[in-house]
């Protein structure tokens, strides 16, 4: 198969840690694969995927980005400083139902120099592509050349991340003399767990690969996942079907994208104090709340899982603008 090129941006390879400290079903332990800590500003998932979209950005001689996500959107922060970076410009469309204050990742965005356009989460859904182009349009009218990543970064180039990053851990098992026979994944736009997903097929891995989604539903993220395939397997030249089962388990996703529940605060606050790792609000926490709701309820995905590795995907700065909710006494 062939993998295409990448820049290298992120601190690889990330740690993997034993949560030692949680109360666990007999049998089970769990361990974290810390891509939270694939660097500071460009910390997070999102940065294995950039590492192949900006390549080829830099490679068509782009020299402007421009992204979009919700106002508190890891990736669009990730884009930013990556651009700062590489000395490119980037413009960055946020959905927000109102104006805020620019804090967490909002303020990061600003302080990269990012170019930010809020839109209504009402706009978002319906004149993306539209407000996308417009700043294209308005690039190429400067004499600037600009590169358009999706939500998320979600598209076939950018899963070869987390195909490597499934290289990743499989070099790790070997160091480390683990097997993992299970590895959980929370799933936005569905990138990072298609990535995982087709490295399992296509490394022969043998992995259980379970996402849990934080939005939508599990069947639009099979969907996601069937079609990023196609691409996928283009750029890979692959010649095969997916064939890979895909776990995804729904119901984690509360009030809806980048809301939170009480119970899920909770999760999250008990969880930092009893480990020392903090999860974030909008994907880790709902994803590991899932986990550990499935794993009290004998789910039968779970059921001959012994050594799991969930994803830390990162998200840290999404907790700082939710100071209020998060108060704790
Ligand atoms: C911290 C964090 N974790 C997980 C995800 C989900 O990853 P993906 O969009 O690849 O499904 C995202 C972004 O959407 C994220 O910012």
């Amino acid at each position: 198969m062939t993998i295409p090129d990448k820049l290298s941006l992120a601190h690889l390879p990330t740690p993997i840690d034993q949560i030692r400290r949680i109360e666990l079903p007999r049998g089970k332990k769990l361990f974290l694969k810390r891509d939270d800590q694939t660097g500071t500003e460009l910390s997070g998932n999102k940065i294995r995927k950039l590492e192949f979209l900006l390549y080829d950005a830099l490679e068509q001689g782009c020299d402007t980005l421009i992204t979009c996500g919700g106002v508190q959107s890891n990736h669009a922060r990730a884009t930013a400083a990556a651009a700062a970076k590489l000395g490119l410009r980037c413009s960055l469309v946020l959905s927000s139902p109102t104006r805020v204050l620019p804090a967490g990742n909002l303020l990061l965005d600003k302080l990269f120099g990012a170019t930010v356009q809020l839109v209504s989460p009402r706009d978002f859904g319906e004149r993306l592509e539209e407000i996308m182009q417009q700043l294209a349009d308005e690039a190429t009218d400067r004499g600037a050349k600009a590169y358009q990543i999706p939500v998320g970064a979600s598209n076939p180039l950018g899963t070869f991340g987390y195909f490597l990053a499934l290289q990743e851990i499989l070099d790790q098992e070997r160091a480390l003399g683990i097997s993992f026979d299970t590895i959980v994944c929370s799933v936005g736009s569905g990138g990072t767990y298609a990535g995982l997903v087709f490295a399992n097929q296509l490394l022969q891995a043998g992995k259980k690969i379970v996402g849990i989604n934080i939005s939508q539903t599990a069947d639009h993220f099979r969907l996601i996942t069937q079609q990023l395939w196609q691409g996928f397997s283009q750029i890979a030249e692959v010649n095969e079907d997916l064939t890979e089962p895909l776990h995804i388990l729904d119901g984690y996703a509360g009030r809806g994208y980048a809301l939170n529940t009480a119970e899920e605060v909770d999760f999250v606050r008990d969880f930092a104090r009893e480990t020392g790792v903090v999860l974030d609000p909008v994907y880790t926490g709902k994803a590991m709340r899932g986990l550990m709701e499935s794993l009290k309820q004998n789910h039968r995905l779970f059921e001959a899982s012994e050594h799991i590795l969930f994803i830390h995907t990162g998200g840290l700065f999404g907790l700082f603008p939710k100071a209020e909710e998060f108060l704790l006494d």
